[in-house]
């Protein structure tokens, strides 16, 4: 399936299946704000709490917090976000539509990629299994002119960021000839910086003094409450804090679904270290973060890391998590070398000390900071775009399709439906008397409505693990079907062994043991 196409059905899946709304969907909805639905918040809620027991609850030196929303505005001042948290825009004056200048420039990169591709795609048809790829880019002229191209427009590219040039970033779109993806026109303004901070006024009284932001990362949460956690929990360095909370951007370009959108929530862990200790935890982190992706099962060539070229003038050393989401691959977690900068930016503002004395060192010092930032969102959208499965299904009368949501049971929102075969001769009584004792461990659905084929389908479509049917025999027996999601493949099964069954397969524990 093209990945266009697979995106399209995915939104078009959480909307019928109720998984994600458009936020205020009867005013026409809201661009960039989605409502999580039904199954959605109970698939976030597990995400979260798979989150937090692999970094709070398997860690004994972290521990979480759950911060305001609103801080005081200096905390925005001396974390550099009201003076730098900026994006670069261009507007088309022939569409009057607005576009983030450094995407332009890496979408035209991006096509210009597409091009080595192509070429790369027809060699290989043409030299079948003699094709080598490496020795091909390596050599073919067409491919190295591209190549030229790519990395003089990166390098042009990122001297032009790096000293804040806006002339020169508008420069480079009209020298590349990038046109306006409505109007087709290069009839560009110049280029301005745009805060993405959302501002509003705390109290009665509106004015400059009274702004306050909504945050735009949960981490200053974190650094403004680093002596009220270290002294209180009698923290010894190294120590982490974690935090799960929403964040907000006035993000210009926010498009592709729940992966970029204006209120959103992270899940961020800052990591406090000896100065000179942090690449040896960077690189900790690193693994195990990668490693917290991977125990959910899905292919690993689906991640990968990309090392940052240009580094905010904070870091010491940058990584991107990125997902092969259906638009190709972004980023969907951050690990950081903060160094000292947020402690030291938050004591030089607040004018309070804010250091930690190392009894082993006999010293004070401000601690070194990794950080490691995972969007629950786009956790969310990498685990429904690998758990959304099209499948062809041989039956007597034909085949037949069906779209099934493969979700790690763990995380699965529903994780048993109970079905009485028919709705009547005991059977609903029965099913309702299973139904009470497995809700006590588990979230799940009573479901007597329609064929039994049919209310397969719908549990596949929201990515229950387990259906348990109960029929005649159950009454006489003691014994149910159970049927599993993935083969579909049905048992049967004694009542007494369902919870057993059940519980081994959708406990956390079969995700936390893989880290
Ligand atoms: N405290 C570090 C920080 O905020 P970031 O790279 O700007 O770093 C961290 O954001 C993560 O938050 C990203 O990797 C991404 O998963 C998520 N994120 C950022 N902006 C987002 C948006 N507009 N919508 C959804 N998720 C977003």
């Amino acid at each position: 399936m093209a990945q266009n196409d697979l995106f399209k059905k995915i939104i078009a899946h959480t909307k019928e299946y109720g998984y994600i709304f458009q936020s205020s969907e009867i005013y026409d909805g809201l661009a960039a704000v989605y409502d999580y639905a039904q199954y959605g918040s109970e698939l976030k809620n597990n995400i979260k709490n798979y989150w937090w027991q692999a970094m709070v609850q398997m860690n004994e030196n972290i521990v979480g917090i759950d911060s305001a929303i609103f801080m005081h505005p200096t905390t925005w001042k001396a974390s550099g976000h009201v003076d730098a948290f900026n994006d670069p825009l261009i507007d088309n004056k022939d569409s009057k539509k607005r576009y983030r200048a450094d995407v332009l420039i890496e979408e035209y990169r991006e096509k210009i990629q597409l091009k080595i591709e192509k070429e790369v795609k027809k060699a290989a048809k043409r030299f079948g299994d003699a094709f080598n790829r490496d020795e091909f880019v390596a050599t073919n002229s067409r491919v190295l002119g591209y190549q030229e191209k790519i990395d003089k427009l990166t390098k042009r590219f990122q001297d032009a960021l790096e000293a804040n040039d806006l002339d020169e970033i508008k420069q480079i779109i009209i020298d590349s000839e990038i046109a306006c993806p409505v109007s087709g026109s290069r009839n560009w303004t110049d280029v301005r910086q745009f805060n993405l901070m959302f501002g509003t006024e705390i109290g009665s009284v509106a004015g400059e003094s009274n702004t306050i932001y909504l945050r735009p990362e949960t981490a200053q949460g974190i650094f403004v409450n680093y002596l009220n956690v270290q002294k209180t929990g009698r923290m010894k360095i190294p120590f982490g804090i974690a935090q799960i909370g929403k964040a907000f951007r006035n993000e210009i370009v926010a498009r592709q679904f729940i992966f970029r959108m204006r209120e959103f929530e992270q899940m961020e862990m800052q990591f406090f270290v000896r100065p000179g200790e942090e690449m040896k935890w960077f690189e900790y982190w690193k693994d195990l973060r990668q490693k917290w992706h991977f125990a959910l099962g899905f292919p690993q060539k689906k991640y990968r890391m990309h090392d940052h070229d240009k580094l905010a003038h904070y870091a010491n050393a940058a990584t991107d998590i990125e997902f092969d989401f259906p638009f190709g691959f972004k980023e969907l977690e951050g690990i950081h070398s903060r160094t000292d900068f947020d402690l030291s930016q938050h004591q030089e503002f607040s004018g309070k000390k804010i250091q930690y004395f190392d009894n082993e060192l006999n010293k004070n010092y401000v601690p070194y900071v990794i950080e490691t930032s995972v969007g629950l969102d786009r956790t969310f959208l990498s685990l429904l775009s690998n758990a959304y499965t099209e499948e062809k299904i041989e039956k007597a009368d034909g085949t037949d399709t069906r779209v099934v949501l493969k979700i790690p049971a763990p995380l699965a929102p529903i994780k048993v439906a109970v079905m009485p075969l028919v709705k009547k001769d005991g059977l609903p009584e029965k099913a309702r008397e299973i139904l009470k004792r497995l809700q006590f461990d588990n979230n799940c659905q009573y479901d007597e409505k329609d064929s039994i084929g049919k209310r397969y389908r719908r549990q596949d479509a929201i990515g229950t693990p387990f259906c348990i049917t109960i029929d005649h025999d159950s009454l006489t027996d003691n014994s149910v079907t159970i049927r599993y999601r993935d083969d579909m493949k049905q048992e049967r099964i004694s009542i007494d062994d369902i919870e057993k069954i059940v519980n081994e397969k959708v406990s956390m524990r079969r995700l936390l043991e893989k880290l």
